[in-house]
């Protein structure tokens, strides 16, 4: 096996600061967007969002407010039809993860046809590749967590077998990623801390993922894949988003409607945060959330955040001197201890300090897992071979279940 010898980095451009939503009509105009198509959720439609935007471009904008929580498959092929009626020449998503992604694969199906099954791989679809560029969108995230106004992928559940799938293509990374901190203000202390805890976990996995180097070189350059494995670029990205997550997500929690520093800091983490993971890749933790969505009400945050110190120690031996600077980066101090494996243990324990700070869900018997239920989990997750292939430790079933099982009770 060759090594591959090159890596490669993809992002839209990026406009972040208070106030940038008001320069949203400038924004229209540098991508010749005319005709605009906004998906939101009914949450913002009520408290005024549609209005504002007529303020601030100066004229009516058709919208479509049906954004699920965790967006199925029907809602998704909803969202597509009004957009593609709308006859409109491009796309504003305006909210948390759901509703990117949701404006993601509307976007996809708007211009091409077909329905979600289309391109979800099998054994639940067709597995087609998207087949070209979609509209222009541009993505304005209101929740500090998935990263999603950056990367090139989406995610929706399939009701009939209660499963997350994703959709995965360079076509589908938005055209513009407007962060505006203010409009994450009113986001409630416990979705501040899911997703606080959700762009934390890209940020460590990004961080640790397996090194560009050690992925086999594709033999067409086409076909290396979208995630490449940690690299410098992805690495610098994910210590900045590291050491944020520190310093701001309790204060985010907190004092979340006053603390605009906070919410800026958090803002920025997870905007970096999903730099790096969009373009490394994630691991184990976000591999062994998928079954839990589907069996348990837990939040993506919640189950991947959950499983993150656990899955830190896991991966530990690959790469000792990370496990211990993501603990340095998150608590701002050094390891206390010489040994190299205590030193991976103490950086759980900082994640696990955190989140008890911030009153993040203790663990998976609260969530209402059994250790009857972690064998099945475990199988499933070895489904998950795109995720698996970056994370830094091979994975098998007992290293899974070791996880599972580390995670019942965090604090
Ligand atoms: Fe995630």
């Amino acid at each position: 096996m060759v090594g591959d010898t090159i890596w490669e980095f993809r992002s839209p451009r990026s406009k972040f600061g208070p106030g940038s939503f008001n320069e949203l009509g400038a924004e229209m105009k540098r991508m010749r967007c005319e005709k605009p198509f906004v998906i939101t959720t009914r949450g913002w439609v009520r408290r005024g969002i549609i209005d504002r935007l007529k303020e601030i471009l100066g004229t009516e904008v058709p919208y479509w407010d049906g954004v699920e929580p965790e967006p199925s498959a029907e809602s998704v092929e909803e969202a597509a039809k009004a957009f593609k009626e709308s006859n409109a020449d491009c796309l504003i998503a305006i909210g948390g993860g759901s509703a990117l992604d949701t404006a993601k694969i509307a976007n996809l199906l708007a211009t091409y046809g077909g329905s979600v099954r289309d391109y979800i791989a099998p054994p639940y679809g067709q597995g087609k590749p998207v087949p070209g560029p979609v509209k222009p969108m541009i993505a304005v995230p209101t929740t500090a967590g998935t990263g999603s106004e950056v990367t090139s992928v989406a995610v929706v559940t399939l009701k009939a077998e209660n499963v997350k799938v994703g959709i995965s293509s360079d076509y589908l990374r938005p055209s513009l990623a407007l962060l505006d901190p203010e409009l994450t203000l009113t986001v409630p202390p416990k979705v501040t801390a899911d997703t606080g805890m959700d762009a934390l976990t890209h940020a460590v996995e990004a961080y640790i993922a397996k090194p560009y180097w050690a992925r086999e070189k594709p033999e067409d350059p086409l076909k290396r894949p979208v995630y490449v494995g940690s690299y410098s670029v992805t690495e610098s990205l994910a210590e900045k988003a590291i050491e944020l997550v520190g310093k701001y997500l309790r204060r985010a929690v907190y004092w979340g409607k006053t603390d605009l520093e906070a919410r800026s800091g958090m803002l920025l983490a997870s905007y970096l945060a999903g730099l790096a993971f969009g373009n490394s890749g994630v691991g184990l933790a976000h591999a062994a959330s998928y079954p839990l969505g589907g069996r348990f009400k837990v939040t993506h945050g919640e189950a991947v955040g959950i499983l993150l110190p656990a899955v830190l120690e896991y991966n530990a031996p690959a790469n000792y001197e990370k496990a211990k600077k993501v603990g340095e980066l998150l608590s701002g101090t050094e390891c206390p201890e010489k040994d190299p494996q205590k030193c991976a243990e103490w950086a759980a324990n900082v994640i696990r300090a955190l989140q008890k700070d911030i009153k993040f869900t203790p663990g998976l018997e609260v969530v209402g897992v059994t250790e009857e239920d972690i064998i099945e989990m475990a199988e499933e997750t070895m489904k998950q071979k795109r995720l698996l292939a970056t994370n830094p430790r091979p994975v098998d079933v007992d290293g899974v279940i070791w996880v599972y099982k580390r995670s019942m009770r965090n604090y």
